[in-house]
């Protein structure tokens, strides 16, 4: 991936409703989502042209400011129309998608009842790992310190920018420690979620992924979940102790950047990346292809 930074890239970047230079995608120091975390993002792949379950995402990204109070003032239709035509301008058929919608200037407390709210779509190039042999052995995880937060604590199940904030602490910890991303447990010490992906288990033919009613229920998860079951794989969600995880066999993580990606290592727990796991990524990688539509 290209380590020019992201503010000094070409291109274009759709900007409250029209088309902006990459460059000039600016917003000024006094806004509010800035200051108080009143941000919420997407994060979708473009698979050949077309973004894998765009509308979902429009929703979502709906949903998730509405936890936060504010409404976007686009509807589900104009952001697909808008992520369509960011899509078309980067000339790129396989592209990773960033919506962010954020709160304004116009009050700059606690409360923020009128400000304006923004929204801004960008997309880039970032490839999937295709080489599936160096994959198949898996990603080390570190286990965090942070909790996911109890829903009476935060808005826990929207994709808000303040919730990021113990991610990325977490998984800086992490790699520091020679790791590639950290396992986070909810309050009440079961596994939840890693820090930008979910997490299932196999034990004996059966996958296993923490119920998702407190953190992010991620649509790559729902997808897997369905492709699984397509086959006739039991699916069970369910809380899941941490000790539990010496009794697993495999193990992956899913998310719209991480696709599906195999696990070998979370803290003292050992896995080996096997045949659901192949079946699962490559059912994956299927579904994601634009079909061609039947004459
Ligand atoms: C905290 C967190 N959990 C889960 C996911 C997976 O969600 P999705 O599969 O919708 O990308 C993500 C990525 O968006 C995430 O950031």
């Amino acid at each position: 991936m290209s380590m020019i930074p992201f503010d000094e890239r070409d291109g274009t970047i759709w900007f409250d409703g029209a088309m902006v230079p990459w460059r000039e995608a600016k917003i000024h120091v006094l806004s509010h989502g800035l200051h108080y975390g009143s941000s919420v993002f997407e994060g979708e792949r473009a698979y050949g042209g077309r973004i894998f379950k765009s509308r979902e995402h429009s929703e979502r990204l709906r949903r998730s400011a509405q936890l936060l109070d504010f409404e976007i003032p686009f509807s589900v239709d104009e952001i697909e129309a808008a992520k369509a035509l960011v899509l078309k301008t980067s000339g790129l058929q396989d592209a990773y998608l960033r919506p962010v919608a954020w709160r304004g200037s116009e009050m700059m407390g606690v409360a923020a009842q009128k400000n304006t709210i923004h929204l801004a779509i960008a997309a880039w190039e970032w490839p999937s790992y295709f080489d599936p042999a160096t994959k198949m052995k898996g990603i080390r995880l570190d286990i965090a310190d942070y909790r996911r937060p109890d829903p009476r604590t935060a808005p826990s199940t929207s994709k808000a920018a303040g919730l990021y904030m113990i991610c990325t602490i977490s998984k800086h910890r992490a790699e520091n420690k020679g790791y590639a991303d950290a396992l986070m447990l909810d309050w009440e010490d079961n596994v939840a979620e890693c820090t930008g992906a979910n997490v299932f288990f196999v034990k004996d033919g059966v996958l296993h992924t923490p119920q998702a009613d407190r953190f992010l229920n991620g649509l790559t998860r729902q997808t897997v979940i369905e492709l699984a079951r397509r086959r006739g794989i039991e699916v069970i969600e369910r809380r899941i102790r941490p000790e539990e995880m010496t009794g697993f066999s495999e193990c992956f993580i899913t998310g719209s950047a991480a696709e599906v990606t195999p696990v070998a290592e979370i803290g003292p727990y050992r896995f080996t990346p096997a045949a659901l796991t192949k079946t699962l990524m490559d059912d994956y990688l299927a579904e994601v292809q634009p079909r061609a539509v039947a004459a």
